[in-house]
């Protein structure tokens, strides 16, 4: 089973390096909304004058991501029990990202007595939060939200190891992505897995415009590991702007 995996594994990355060049060159889109390159005007410290309704990008108060370490984070806003299950999923290009979309009920979390439906996951790279300054190779953000659309995200961050066995089954699909939707069939977002029973939590933003606040956070206390050749594939998700951000 591993072996098998390992040399899908490869095979995925050689394509992927390939195909991603291509990809980079041809999203860099003039006219889209906000972008994470502060060369273009666009990037996340202009954000907030975008738009009357971006404002908060700027002006807000809780905003994540953040440095955990350095912030003091609340412990105390309760449990987080998930119930998840399988249901229809698509991979999207969102432009700025590239997420896992469930139209369907995939189940849910449940904090501190709300519960609050699954609806996708994404990726950053790199990590938009930080752990005592330490910035992370990739973050997978799964959002969920309450019937009162109240958002609670659960965010894991990586580093280099051993290839992860989610983002490894949806490669292919990543692979063929252009504009259009792509059918994923069932996905459980159980198959993303929760790394440990110890977390941060706090109460910040949305990481993107329009940057709303009163969104609870979640973020793992132990890391995901991912590949090999780790930097084709991170380019793959691929904010190309935002891997010159350091
Ligand atoms: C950050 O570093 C301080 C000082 O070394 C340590 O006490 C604290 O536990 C660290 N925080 C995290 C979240 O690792
Ligand atoms: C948790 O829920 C209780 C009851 O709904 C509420 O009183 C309390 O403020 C909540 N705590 C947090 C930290 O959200
Ligand atoms: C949460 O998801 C489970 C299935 O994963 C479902 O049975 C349950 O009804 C859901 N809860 C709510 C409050 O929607
Ligand atoms: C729910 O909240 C999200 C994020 O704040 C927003 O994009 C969406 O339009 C809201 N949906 C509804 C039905 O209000
Ligand atoms: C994703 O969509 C954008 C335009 O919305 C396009 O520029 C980009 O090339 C697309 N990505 C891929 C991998 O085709
Ligand atoms: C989270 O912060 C918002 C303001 O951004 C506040 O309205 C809300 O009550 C806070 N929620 C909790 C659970 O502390």
């Amino acid at each position: 089973m591993k072996f098998l995996g390992y040399t899908n594994f490869a095979f995925v990355v050689f394509l992927v390096s390939f195909h991603s060049l291509s990809a980079c060159s041809q999203s860099e889109s003039e006219d889209h909304e906000f972008n994470y390159d502060e060369g273009t005007g666009r990037g996340p410290s202009r954000w907030g004058t975008l738009k009357p309704e971006w404002r908060t990008c700027s002006d807000g108060r809780k905003q994540s991501p953040i440095d955990i370490g350095t912030v003091q984070v609340n412990s105390e806003l309760g449990e987080l029990q998930r119930n998840y299950r399988s249901a229809q999923a698509i991979l999207r290009n969102r432009t700025e990202d590239v997420a896992v979309v469930w139209s369907e009920d995939a189940g849910n979390i449940t904090i501190n007595g709300t519960t609050y439906r699954v609806d996708n996951c994404h990726w950053h790279s790199p990590s938009e939060h930080t752990i005592n300054g330490t910035r992370f190779p990739l973050e997978i953000h799964i959002v969920h939200r309450s019937p009162q659309n109240k958002t609670a995200v659960v965010g894991i961050l990586y580093r280099y190891g051993m290839p992860d066995f989610f983002i490894l089954s949806i490669s292919p699909f990543i692979l063929s992505l252009r504009t259009e939707d792509q059918n994923l069939g069932f996905i459980n977002p159980e198959r993303i897995g929760f790394p440990g029973s110890s977390y941060y939590r706090y109460n910040g933003s949305l990481t993107t415009p329009p940057c709303s606040e009163n969104v609870i956070w979640t973020v793992f206390r132990q890391v995901f590991s991912l590949t090999l050749l780790p930097d084709m594939y991170i380019f793959y998700f691929y904010i190309c702007g935002t891997l010159n951000e350091e």
